[in-house]
């Protein structure tokens, strides 16, 4: 009975709005790509993460945050009081981006006709979730967010709001921790981005 109780609270890939994003071809990325990854999480939940785009393990599995990005995210939310069961987890833009290098796929950034174009399945899980308050994670989930990608690095830490008035808490992308090469800025990167995913609890509280 505790399964069903927690299977039923957990709408995540089979609702609807998700078939929609499944079949999604209002842009070209769906050409190349595996499948869509809609987000996923409590439909009623009080904060949404919102990332990039599915990475290569994300693409493959349909869900997103399961690879290295999600995996130190995870971490860091646990760190900071945030618990991951209770968010709402999605990216800016749906499928993943990609060029072939041999065996490899290597990320490519989502341009912004890309994330335009997205910003109707973002706006549509925002609507049906209508969460307290966003989180945006990096420079891609401020552009599809608040229609502005530049300067996340001294935004971070602070609140935006979209057109209806939902507060934005942007961040830095876990992705963008994982690939700083100086011991001394990544720990530091990441402090910020602790105190960050302590902020989101703190204004939820
Ligand atoms: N990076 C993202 O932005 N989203 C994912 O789902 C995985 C990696």
């Amino acid at each position: 009975a505790q399964l069903a109780a927690h299977q039923s609270a957990w709408e995540g890939p089979k609702d609807a709005l998700a078939k929609d994003i499944a079949a999604c071809t209002r842009c070209p990325l769906h050409c190349n790509a595996t499948q869509a990854v809609p987000g996923e999480g409590p439909m009623d939940a009080d904060l949404m993460v919102v990332g990039e785009q599915p990475g290569d393990q994300e693409d493959l599995s349909g869900r997103p945050f399961v690879g290295p990005a999600g995996q130190l995210f995870d971490k860091i939310a646990g760190q900071a009081g945030l618990e991951r069961h209770k968010t709402f987890v999605t990216n800016a833009v749906k499928h993943f981006k990609f060029t072939p290098r041999g065996k490899r796929r290597l990320h490519q950034s989502p341009n912004g006709s890309e994330i335009q174009h997205c910003r109707w399945w973002l706006d549509a899980e925002i609507a049906q979730v209508r969460p307290k308050l966003l989180l945006g994670m990096g420079a891609t989930a401020a552009e599809g967010l608040t229609g502005r990608r530049a300067g996340i690095l001294s935004r971070r830490g602070t609140v935006e709001q979209t057109a209806s008035g939902t507060p934005i808490l942007l961040t830095l992308h876990p992705s963008y921790l994982l690939r700083l090469p100086d011991p001394k800025a990544k720990a530091d990167a990441t402090a910020q981005f602790r105190d960050d995913l302590a902020m989101a609890v703190k204004l939820l509280d």
